[in-house]
């Protein structure tokens, strides 16, 4: 039996092509997108493998079923490459990117959810502010809401991006990343509600794996990051109890070991080739 694979973010199935071309005749993957674009790109590029590549529309949060519906449960390997694919940032009409005018839209899945506009224009001020200062790390949370609100309502990519460079004193824009990257960043993950889905995302994936199967995440930014360390943390111990209590109380048994101790970064060459990968994580871990 060859191995079973799942790219639980195919995008433009890169990844996916790349371990058929090693698993394959024998073994089989399943590629799952919540955007639909890249499902029907995916089953093009991924057609010369035949039935041995699955691709399906969902979120990867529904893992659990959709692994088990396709006959991918109990799998070898795992891959979780989190965020957005180069095409879908470079699509001004899907809403992500500042340097492009289109509508303020941001949904991985455009057939379903709430919009960026309807959470711009429609979310209570304090509400907007928590989004921009957990997701986006955003001192200049409470004045970018000021400016949003009055604003209102925000139509376009460029409109958000002239609020947030209104409200930002000059002499305060960071020197590396555009001023509006984190304030987008911010409404993008919670329109998508990205860290539910890691959450719940890599528990499905451990139920999912067979023991000594492996699941790797790549990460793009330190609250995913942060996310996928704290569970391969948590699932590589024995006990979970506060380090003050003396007797263990909470049963927890260890059920991941962790692969890489340290996130691997992408080498000078890969940057140079994709600068996009630049901060790129990648962390591992193995069913015991
Ligand atoms: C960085 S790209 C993946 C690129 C891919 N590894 C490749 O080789 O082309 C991330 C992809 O994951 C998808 N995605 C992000 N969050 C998702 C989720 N919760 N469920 C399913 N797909 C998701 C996005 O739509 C996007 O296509």
């Amino acid at each position: 039996m060859g191995a079973v694979a799942i790219d639980c973010t195919l995008g433009q199935a890169g990844h996916a092509r790349q371990i058929l071309e090693r698993i394959t005749p024998d073994g089989r993957l399943l590629g799952i997108d919540r955007d639909p674009s890249a499902v029907g790109a995916g089953r093009e590029s991924l057609a010369a493998f035949g039935s041995a590549a699955v691709v399906v529309h969902g979120a990867f949060s529904e893992l659990g079923n959709i692994a088990k519906q396709n006959g991918f449960d109990p799998a070898d390997l795992i891959l979780f490459d989190f965020g957005l694919s180069s095409t879908q940032v470079d699509d001004p009409e899907r809403g992500f990117s500042f340097r492009a005018e289109g509508p303020l839209d941001m949904r991985m899945d455009p057939t379903t959810g709430l919009t960026a506009a309807e959470v711009v224009n429609e979310y209570e001020p304090a509400e907007l502010e928590r989004i921009l200062r957990q997701y986006g790390e955003e001192r200049w949370a409470r004045r970018i809401v000021e400016f949003i609100v009055a604003r209102r309502p925000l139509r376009t990519t460029r409109d958000l991006a002239q609020a947030v460079e209104a409200a930002i004193p000059r002499r305060a824009w960071p020197r590396d990343i555009h001023v509006a990257t984190r304030t987008f960043q911010a409404i993008r993950i919670a329109v998508n509600d990205e860290l539910g889905e890691i959450e719940t995302g890599l528990s499905a994936a451990l139920s999912t794996l067979k023991p000594g199967g492996r699941m790797a995440t790549i990460s793009f930014q330190s609250l995913e990051d942060r996310l996928v360390k704290s569970f391969f943390n948590v699932e590589s111990k024995d006990c979970i109890c506060p380090p003050q209590q003396p007797v263990c109380t909470c049963g927890h048994r260890a059920t991941l070991r962790i692969i890489t101790r340290h996130p691997t970064r992408p080498t000078e060459q890969e940057v140079a080739a994709n600068p996009r990968a630049r901060s790129a994580r990648l962390r591992v871990a193995e069913k015991i």
